[in-house]
């Protein structure tokens, strides 16, 4: 794989080792014993970050994190993207925004209507990916709320 030096911090990608050794390696039973040492608070808010992880997953990430494909030219791995990568586009929308409020009723309104006039991350992805499609009627609005509200602290750094 190419190296990746540099795209993260050190302490990114000690929480990206973990997150792939807890995601991947787990006995259910394991599971069970570490939620029995959360407060019920903590435990609420992990349940809530898995929930809005889920609905990432299922709606975003298709399109927003890098997937292995075959480059057409020459056969080779490669990175494909289907849209600019969802670190890079968080950390311009914040820097645009602002304040959390602001972020997370833009991050709204372009899941449900996408448009190239409103646009903050810029007209050049829209030339290089074309407008991302809507996904109005995808989650509910508390879901969607829920989203926004954990990307913005997702890539906090
Ligand atoms: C089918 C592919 C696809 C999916 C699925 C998708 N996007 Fe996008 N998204 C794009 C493309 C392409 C762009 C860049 C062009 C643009 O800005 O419209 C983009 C841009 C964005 C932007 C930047 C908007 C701007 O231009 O300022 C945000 C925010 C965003 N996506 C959030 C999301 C969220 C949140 C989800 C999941 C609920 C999601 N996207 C799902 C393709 C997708």
């Amino acid at each position: 794989m190419p190296s990746l030096k540099g795209v993260m911090t050190d302490s990114e990608s000690t929480k990206l080792a973990e997150y792939m050794y807890s995601d991947y390696g787990k006995e259910p039973q394991k599971v069970e014993e570490k939620k029995a040492v959360l407060s019920e608070e903590d435990k609420k808010s992990a349940q809530l970050v898995k929930a809005n992880e889920a609905l990432f997953n299922k709606y975003c990430s298709s399109c927003h994190t890098t997937v292995i494909g075959v480059n057409e030219s020459g056969g080779e791995l490669t990175n494909v993207y289907e849209a600019p990568y969802a670190k890079d586009v968080i950390h311009k929308l914040k820097a645009e925004t602002k304040t959390k409020e602001a972020f997370i009723t833009f991050v709204k309104e372009y899941i449900n209507e996408p448009n190239k006039r409103k646009s903050l991350y810029g007209k050049k992805a829209i030339k290089d990916f074309g407008l991302m499609p809507s996904l109005k009627g995808a989650m509910t609005d508390s879901e969607a709320t829920g989203l926004a509200e954990y990307l913005y602290n997702k890539y906090d750094k």
